[in-house]
Protein backbone atom coordinates (compact mmCIF):
# COMPACT_ATOMS: atom_id res chain seq x y z
CA UNK A 1 0.00 0.00 0.00
CA UNK A 2 1.09 3.37 -0.78
CA UNK A 3 2.13 5.96 2.54
CA UNK A 4 -0.19 9.21 2.37
CA UNK A 5 1.22 11.93 0.85
CA UNK A 6 3.45 13.91 2.64
CA UNK A 7 4.01 10.63 4.92
CA UNK A 8 0.89 11.47 7.13
CA UNK A 9 -2.70 10.72 7.06
CA UNK A 10 -4.14 13.62 7.96
CA UNK A 11 -7.50 13.49 10.26
CA UNK A 12 -8.91 16.56 10.80
CA UNK A 13 -12.28 15.67 12.23
CA UNK A 14 -13.17 16.47 15.92
CA UNK A 15 -16.96 15.86 16.05
CA UNK A 16 -18.62 17.49 18.44
CA UNK A 17 -22.05 20.03 19.06
CA UNK A 18 -21.45 23.49 19.00
CA UNK A 19 -23.72 26.56 19.83
CA UNK A 20 -23.84 28.45 16.23
CA UNK A 21 -25.69 31.45 18.19
CA UNK A 22 -23.10 34.30 18.61
CA UNK A 23 -20.68 32.68 16.15
CA UNK A 24 -19.27 34.14 13.13
CA UNK A 25 -20.84 31.47 10.63
CA UNK A 26 -20.33 31.38 6.78
CA UNK A 27 -22.56 29.25 4.76
CA UNK A 28 -20.54 27.81 1.72
CA UNK A 29 -21.12 26.35 -1.38
CA UNK A 30 -21.27 22.51 -1.73
CA UNK A 31 -17.97 22.43 -3.93
CA UNK A 32 -16.09 24.08 -0.74
CA UNK A 33 -18.06 21.98 1.98
CA UNK A 34 -16.71 18.99 -0.31
CA UNK A 35 -13.16 20.54 0.03
CA UNK A 36 -13.77 20.59 3.85
CA UNK A 37 -14.71 17.19 4.29
CA UNK A 38 -11.90 16.05 2.31
CA UNK A 39 -9.20 17.87 4.04
CA UNK A 40 -10.62 16.60 6.91
CA UNK A 41 -10.91 12.93 5.96
CA UNK A 42 -7.00 13.13 4.54
CA UNK A 43 -8.17 12.99 0.70
CA UNK A 44 -6.39 16.19 0.83
CA UNK A 45 -3.12 15.13 2.52
CA UNK A 46 -0.72 16.92 3.81
CA UNK A 47 -3.20 19.99 3.82
CA UNK A 48 -4.91 20.74 7.00
CA UNK A 49 -6.72 23.43 5.49
CA UNK A 50 -7.38 25.88 2.55
CA UNK A 51 -3.79 27.44 1.06
CA UNK A 52 -2.43 30.76 1.75
CA UNK A 53 -0.71 32.90 -0.20
CA UNK A 54 2.48 31.04 -0.06
CA UNK A 55 1.46 27.79 -0.51
CA UNK A 56 -0.66 28.95 -3.38
CA UNK A 57 2.62 31.02 -5.35
CA UNK A 58 4.23 27.80 -5.04
CA UNK A 59 1.35 25.45 -6.36
CA UNK A 60 0.80 27.95 -8.94
CA UNK A 61 4.84 28.34 -10.13
CA UNK A 62 6.12 25.18 -9.27
CA UNK A 63 3.33 22.75 -8.72
CA UNK A 64 4.29 21.98 -5.17
CA UNK A 65 3.76 23.36 -1.73
CA UNK A 66 5.62 25.64 0.25
CA UNK A 67 7.56 22.71 1.62
CA UNK A 68 8.48 21.30 -1.91
CA UNK A 69 5.64 18.50 -1.80
CA UNK A 70 3.95 17.61 -5.14
CA UNK A 71 0.89 19.69 -4.95
CA UNK A 72 -0.91 20.75 -8.31
CA UNK A 73 -4.66 22.06 -8.02
CA UNK A 74 -5.17 24.98 -5.66
CA UNK A 75 -7.73 24.24 -2.52
CA UNK A 76 -8.97 27.86 -1.99
CA UNK A 77 -11.46 29.12 0.09
CA UNK A 78 -13.52 32.83 -1.41
CA UNK A 79 -15.43 34.76 0.20
CA UNK A 80 -16.72 38.12 -0.58
CA UNK A 81 -16.54 41.28 2.42
CA UNK A 82 -19.92 40.53 3.79
CA UNK A 83 -19.58 37.06 4.19
CA UNK A 84 -16.72 37.72 6.24
CA UNK A 85 -18.45 40.27 8.01
CA UNK A 86 -15.17 42.03 9.71
CA UNK A 87 -13.40 38.58 11.04
CA UNK A 88 -10.06 39.36 10.89
CA UNK A 89 -6.49 37.16 10.69
CA UNK A 90 -6.00 34.93 13.82
CA UNK A 91 -10.09 34.88 14.67
CA UNK A 92 -12.08 32.14 14.21
CA UNK A 93 -14.91 31.30 12.04
CA UNK A 94 -17.32 28.21 11.69
CA UNK A 95 -18.30 27.34 8.38
CA UNK A 96 -21.49 25.43 7.52
CA UNK A 97 -23.36 23.95 4.28
CA UNK A 98 -27.15 23.22 4.10
CA UNK A 99 -26.70 19.55 4.31
CA UNK A 100 -25.57 19.66 7.98
CA UNK A 101 -22.01 19.94 7.45
CA UNK A 102 -19.87 21.87 10.51
CA UNK A 103 -16.88 23.49 10.54
CA UNK A 104 -13.97 25.85 12.47
CA UNK A 105 -11.52 27.39 10.14
CA UNK A 106 -8.44 29.48 11.77
CA UNK A 107 -8.12 32.36 9.78
CA UNK A 108 -4.65 32.51 9.38
CA UNK A 109 -4.42 34.90 6.21
CA UNK A 110 -7.27 36.90 4.35
CA UNK A 111 -5.45 37.56 0.97
CA UNK A 112 -6.69 38.51 -3.22
CA UNK A 113 -5.31 36.52 -6.10
CA UNK A 114 -4.62 37.63 -9.75
CA UNK A 115 -7.50 35.52 -11.48
CA UNK A 116 -6.14 35.20 -14.69
CA UNK A 117 -2.67 34.21 -13.53
CA UNK A 118 -4.14 31.37 -11.64
CA UNK A 119 -6.13 30.57 -14.41
CA UNK A 120 -2.97 30.66 -16.88
CA UNK A 121 -0.97 28.67 -14.33
CA UNK A 122 -3.63 25.80 -13.48
CA UNK A 123 -5.54 25.63 -16.52
CA UNK A 124 -3.26 26.96 -18.83
CA UNK A 125 -5.59 29.04 -20.88
CA UNK A 126 -7.49 32.30 -19.92
CA UNK A 127 -10.46 31.29 -22.52
CA UNK A 128 -13.54 32.11 -20.34
CA UNK A 129 -15.54 29.23 -22.21
CA UNK A 130 -13.32 26.68 -20.21
CA UNK A 131 -15.41 25.22 -17.50
CA UNK A 132 -12.41 25.80 -14.92
CA UNK A 133 -11.40 28.91 -16.50
CA UNK A 134 -14.93 30.48 -16.17
CA UNK A 135 -15.21 29.21 -12.27
CA UNK A 136 -12.19 30.52 -10.89
CA UNK A 137 -13.40 33.89 -13.02
CA UNK A 138 -16.50 33.57 -10.92
CA UNK A 139 -14.52 33.21 -7.66
CA UNK A 140 -15.07 36.06 -4.92
CA UNK A 141 -12.77 38.38 -4.43
CA UNK A 142 -11.04 37.30 -0.40
CA UNK A 143 -9.49 34.16 -0.36
CA UNK A 144 -8.98 32.81 3.21
CA UNK A 145 -6.40 30.60 4.31
CA UNK A 146 -6.10 28.38 7.12
CA UNK A 147 -6.61 25.10 9.01
CA UNK A 148 -10.17 23.85 9.55
CA UNK A 149 -11.79 20.93 11.78
CA UNK A 150 -14.32 19.22 10.98
CA UNK A 151 -16.87 19.14 13.83
CA UNK A 152 -20.24 17.60 12.03
CA UNK A 153 -20.23 15.53 8.72
CA UNK A 154 -22.81 16.49 5.95
CA UNK A 155 -25.48 14.02 4.39
CA UNK A 156 -23.61 13.38 0.98
CA UNK A 157 -25.93 11.64 -1.71
CA UNK A 158 -24.74 8.13 -2.48
CA UNK A 159 -22.65 7.93 0.85
CA UNK A 160 -23.89 3.71 0.70
CA UNK A 161 -20.70 3.85 -2.06
CA UNK A 162 -18.43 6.69 0.21
CA UNK A 163 -15.00 5.21 1.48
CA UNK A 164 -12.55 7.57 3.45
CA UNK A 165 -8.78 6.55 3.38
CA UNK A 166 -8.73 5.32 6.69
CA UNK A 167 -11.67 2.76 5.41
CA UNK A 168 -10.27 1.80 1.85
CA UNK A 169 -6.82 1.06 3.74
CA UNK A 170 -8.45 -1.35 6.69
CA UNK A 171 -10.49 -2.84 3.51
CA UNK A 172 -7.15 -3.06 1.25
CA UNK A 173 -5.25 -4.89 4.22
CA UNK A 174 -7.87 -7.03 4.79
CA UNK A 175 -8.22 -8.31 1.01
CA UNK A 176 -4.61 -8.85 1.27
CA UNK A 177 -4.28 -6.41 -1.96
CA UNK A 178 -0.34 -4.95 -1.49
CA UNK A 179 -0.53 -3.17 -4.97
CA UNK A 180 -4.02 -1.64 -5.94
CA UNK A 181 -4.27 0.29 -9.01
CA UNK A 182 -6.71 2.89 -8.90
CA UNK A 183 -9.53 4.62 -11.68
CA UNK A 184 -10.51 7.84 -11.86
CA UNK A 185 -13.73 8.66 -14.28
CA UNK A 186 -16.41 10.89 -14.68
CA UNK A 187 -18.36 8.44 -17.04
CA UNK A 188 -20.49 5.54 -17.31
CA UNK A 189 -18.16 2.96 -18.67
CA UNK A 190 -17.49 2.15 -22.58
CA UNK A 191 -15.44 -0.77 -23.16
CA UNK A 192 -12.64 1.25 -23.71
CA UNK A 193 -12.61 2.37 -19.60
CA UNK A 194 -13.37 -1.53 -19.16
CA UNK A 195 -9.68 -2.38 -20.85
CA UNK A 196 -7.93 0.25 -19.29
CA UNK A 197 -8.91 -0.78 -16.07
CA UNK A 198 -8.78 -4.97 -17.13
CA UNK A 199 -5.00 -4.60 -18.43
CA UNK A 200 -4.07 -2.48 -15.20
CA UNK A 201 -5.35 -5.49 -13.06
CA UNK A 202 -3.30 -7.81 -14.68
CA UNK A 203 -0.39 -7.04 -13.01
CA UNK A 204 -1.62 -6.17 -9.29
CA UNK A 205 -3.58 -7.26 -6.65
CA UNK A 206 -6.65 -4.95 -7.21
CA UNK A 207 -8.66 -2.37 -8.74
CA UNK A 208 -10.08 0.44 -7.07
CA UNK A 209 -12.84 2.47 -9.43
CA UNK A 210 -13.23 5.70 -8.22
CA UNK A 211 -15.73 7.90 -9.90
CA UNK A 212 -16.13 11.52 -9.45
CA UNK A 213 -19.49 12.63 -7.71
CA UNK A 214 -19.98 16.02 -7.19
CA UNK A 215 -20.15 19.08 -9.83
CA UNK A 216 -19.48 18.54 -13.00
CA UNK A 217 -20.51 20.60 -16.54
CA UNK A 218 -23.39 20.63 -18.45
CA UNK A 219 -23.86 17.72 -21.34
CA UNK A 220 -21.70 15.00 -18.69
CA UNK A 221 -23.56 12.30 -17.37
CA UNK A 222 -25.34 12.50 -13.94
CA UNK A 223 -23.90 10.71 -10.90
CA UNK A 224 -26.73 8.09 -9.84
CA UNK A 225 -26.08 6.94 -14.16
CA UNK A 226 -22.33 6.45 -13.77
CA UNK A 227 -22.93 4.12 -10.58
CA UNK A 228 -25.57 2.27 -11.69
CA UNK A 229 -23.69 1.56 -14.84
CA UNK A 230 -20.80 0.83 -13.05
CA UNK A 231 -22.61 -1.53 -10.54
CA UNK A 232 -23.78 -3.48 -13.56
CA UNK A 233 -20.36 -3.53 -15.07
CA UNK A 234 -18.64 -5.00 -11.94
CA UNK A 235 -21.91 -7.32 -11.29
CA UNK A 236 -21.79 -9.31 -15.19
CA UNK A 237 -18.19 -8.78 -16.11
CA UNK A 238 -15.47 -8.38 -12.99
CA UNK A 239 -14.28 -11.00 -10.68
CA UNK A 240 -15.89 -9.73 -7.50
CA UNK A 241 -13.20 -10.02 -5.30
CA UNK A 242 -10.98 -7.61 -7.34
CA UNK A 243 -12.56 -5.19 -7.46
CA UNK A 244 -13.99 -2.27 -5.28
CA UNK A 245 -16.58 0.45 -6.20
CA UNK A 246 -15.90 3.83 -4.23
CA UNK A 247 -17.09 7.24 -4.78
CA UNK A 248 -14.68 10.74 -4.53
CA UNK A 249 -16.52 13.56 -3.84
CA UNK A 250 -15.15 16.73 -5.65
CA UNK A 251 -15.76 18.99 -8.13
CA UNK A 252 -14.18 17.80 -11.83
CA UNK A 253 -11.75 20.65 -12.63
CA UNK A 254 -11.08 19.89 -16.45
CA UNK A 255 -7.34 20.87 -15.29
CA UNK A 256 -5.83 18.11 -17.78
CA UNK A 257 -2.53 17.35 -17.21
CA UNK A 258 -2.54 19.04 -13.52
CA UNK A 259 -5.59 17.56 -12.77
CA UNK A 260 -3.89 14.01 -13.38
CA UNK A 261 -1.49 14.92 -10.98
CA UNK A 262 -3.87 16.02 -8.07
CA UNK A 263 -6.08 12.72 -9.27
CA UNK A 264 -3.03 10.11 -8.54
CA UNK A 265 -2.34 12.38 -5.34
CA UNK A 266 -5.88 11.87 -4.14
CA UNK A 267 -6.14 7.98 -4.57
CA UNK A 268 -1.99 7.89 -3.07
CA UNK A 269 -3.87 9.08 0.21
CA UNK A 270 -6.72 6.06 -0.38
CA UNK A 271 -3.86 3.78 -0.80
CA UNK A 272 -3.58 2.63 -4.20
CA UNK A 273 -0.06 2.23 -4.99
CA UNK A 274 -0.68 2.79 -9.23
CA UNK A 275 -3.15 4.88 -10.86
CA UNK A 276 -4.63 4.97 -14.56
CA UNK A 277 -3.30 7.92 -16.90
CA UNK A 278 -5.36 6.86 -20.27
CA UNK A 279 -5.72 9.53 -23.11
CA UNK A 280 -7.05 12.66 -22.73
CA UNK A 281 -7.31 12.59 -18.55
CA UNK A 282 -9.68 15.41 -17.32
CA UNK A 283 -9.56 16.72 -20.49
CA UNK A 284 -11.96 19.09 -21.74
CA UNK A 285 -12.52 19.96 -25.79
CA UNK A 286 -9.69 20.36 -27.24
CA UNK A 287 -7.50 22.44 -24.53
CA UNK A 288 -4.83 19.38 -23.55
CA UNK A 289 -2.89 17.58 -26.31
CA UNK A 290 -4.07 13.75 -25.94
CA UNK A 291 -0.96 12.78 -23.78
CA UNK A 292 -0.14 15.77 -22.15
CA UNK A 293 -1.77 13.91 -18.65
CA UNK A 294 0.93 11.82 -19.36
CA UNK A 295 4.02 13.98 -19.87
CA UNK A 296 3.55 15.61 -16.41
CA UNK A 297 3.95 13.20 -14.40
CA UNK A 298 8.03 13.22 -15.55
CA UNK A 299 8.29 16.47 -13.21
CA UNK A 300 6.90 14.21 -10.10
CA UNK A 301 9.81 11.79 -9.54
CA UNK A 302 8.85 11.82 -5.93
CA UNK A 303 4.87 11.94 -6.53
CA UNK A 304 5.12 8.37 -4.56
CA UNK A 305 2.64 6.28 -6.79
CA UNK A 306 3.02 4.97 -9.87
CA UNK A 307 1.24 6.45 -13.38
CA UNK A 308 -0.05 3.19 -15.75
CA UNK A 309 0.16 5.14 -19.46
CA UNK A 310 -2.51 4.08 -22.02
CA UNK A 311 -2.56 4.77 -25.14
CA UNK A 312 -6.30 5.07 -26.83
CA UNK A 313 -7.94 1.76 -26.92
CA UNK A 314 -10.26 0.96 -29.77
CA UNK A 315 -11.95 -1.74 -31.45
CA UNK A 316 -10.34 -2.78 -34.45
CA UNK A 317 -12.12 -4.75 -37.28
CA UNK A 318 -9.01 -6.61 -38.38
CA UNK A 319 -7.60 -7.50 -35.47
CA UNK A 320 -11.29 -8.18 -34.18
CA UNK A 321 -11.24 -6.91 -30.92
CA UNK A 322 -9.86 -3.98 -28.52
CA UNK A 323 -6.56 -3.00 -29.05
CA UNK A 324 -4.73 0.16 -28.95
CA UNK A 325 -2.10 2.12 -31.10
CA UNK A 326 0.81 0.23 -29.36
CA UNK A 327 -0.29 -3.01 -29.83
CA UNK A 328 -2.21 -2.56 -33.37
CA UNK A 329 -0.94 -1.53 -37.02
CA UNK A 330 -4.02 -0.65 -37.85
CA UNK A 331 -5.61 2.74 -38.71
CA UNK A 332 -8.58 4.69 -40.48
CA UNK A 333 -11.39 2.92 -41.57
CA UNK A 334 -10.36 -0.65 -39.63
CA UNK A 335 -10.77 0.92 -36.48
CA UNK A 336 -13.60 2.13 -34.53
CA UNK A 337 -12.91 4.82 -31.60
CA UNK A 338 -14.83 4.66 -28.35
CA UNK A 339 -16.39 8.35 -28.94
CA UNK A 340 -17.92 9.60 -25.83
CA UNK A 341 -20.10 12.02 -27.99
CA UNK A 342 -21.59 9.30 -30.53
CA UNK A 343 -22.20 7.08 -27.13
CA UNK A 344 -24.06 9.95 -25.72
CA UNK A 345 -25.77 10.83 -29.00
CA UNK A 346 -27.05 6.96 -29.26
CA UNK A 347 -28.04 6.81 -25.33
CA UNK A 348 -29.67 10.28 -26.10
CA UNK A 349 -31.70 9.01 -28.63
CA UNK A 350 -32.88 5.78 -26.61
CA UNK A 351 -30.47 3.52 -28.84
CA UNK A 352 -28.17 0.88 -27.34
CA UNK A 353 -24.74 1.18 -28.49
CA UNK A 354 -23.13 -1.80 -30.46
CA UNK A 355 -21.22 -4.52 -28.16
CA UNK A 356 -18.00 -3.27 -29.59
CA UNK A 357 -18.86 0.29 -28.06
CA UNK A 358 -20.88 -0.30 -24.62
CA UNK A 359 -21.64 -3.23 -23.11
CA UNK A 360 -25.34 -4.05 -23.46
CA UNK A 361 -26.44 -4.86 -19.78
CA UNK A 362 -24.27 -1.29 -19.32
CA UNK A 363 -26.58 0.53 -21.87
CA UNK A 364 -29.50 -0.89 -20.57
CA UNK A 365 -29.48 0.42 -17.28
CA UNK A 366 -28.44 3.99 -18.23
CA UNK A 367 -31.32 3.38 -20.65
CA UNK A 368 -33.72 3.21 -17.84
CA UNK A 369 -32.69 7.06 -16.50
CA UNK A 370 -35.33 10.11 -17.20
CA UNK A 371 -32.65 11.93 -17.05
CA UNK A 372 -29.20 10.89 -17.86
CA UNK A 373 -27.33 14.63 -18.31
CA UNK A 374 -26.12 17.21 -16.00
CA UNK A 375 -28.36 19.91 -17.11
S1 LIG B 1 -11.80 11.79 -16.99
O1 LIG B 1 -12.15 13.22 -17.11
O2 LIG B 1 -12.16 11.24 -15.70
O3 LIG B 1 -10.39 11.56 -17.35
P1 LIG B 1 -13.11 9.56 -18.34
O4 LIG B 1 -14.04 9.12 -17.28
O5 LIG B 1 -13.63 9.42 -19.73
O6 LIG B 1 -12.70 11.10 -18.14
O7 LIG B 1 -11.75 8.77 -18.31
C1 LIG B 1 -11.29 8.03 -17.22
C2 LIG B 1 -9.91 7.48 -17.52
O8 LIG B 1 -9.96 6.60 -18.64
C3 LIG B 1 -8.86 8.53 -17.88
O9 LIG B 1 -7.59 8.13 -17.41
C4 LIG B 1 -8.88 8.52 -19.39
O10 LIG B 1 -7.68 8.99 -19.92
C5 LIG B 1 -9.08 7.03 -19.68
N1 LIG B 1 -9.69 6.74 -20.97
C6 LIG B 1 -10.93 7.09 -21.40
N2 LIG B 1 -11.16 6.61 -22.64
C7 LIG B 1 -10.04 5.94 -23.00
C8 LIG B 1 -9.65 5.21 -24.16
N3 LIG B 1 -10.44 5.06 -25.22
N4 LIG B 1 -8.41 4.67 -24.18
C9 LIG B 1 -7.57 4.80 -23.13
N5 LIG B 1 -7.89 5.48 -22.00
C10 LIG B 1 -9.10 6.03 -21.94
Amino acid sequence: MSKPHGGKLINRCVFRDVDLNDANVVRVNADRAEDIENIAHGVFSPLEGFLCRNDLESVLDDKRLDNDIPWTIPILLDLDEKELAGAKEGDTIFLTHENGMVSEMEIEEIYTIDKKKVAEKVYGTTDPSHPGVSMTFNMKDLIIGGRITLLKEGKKPFDEFLLWPKETRILFREKGWKEVVAFQTRNPPHIGHEYVQKTALTFVDGLFINPLIGRKKKGDFRDDVILKAYETLIQNYYPQDRAVLSILCTSMKYAGPREAIHHAIMRKNFGCTHFIVGRDHAGVGNFYPPYAAHEIFREFPDLGIKPVFFRSFFYCKKCGGVVNEKICPHRGDDIINFSGTAIRKMLKNGEVPPPTMMRKEVAETILQFDRMFVE
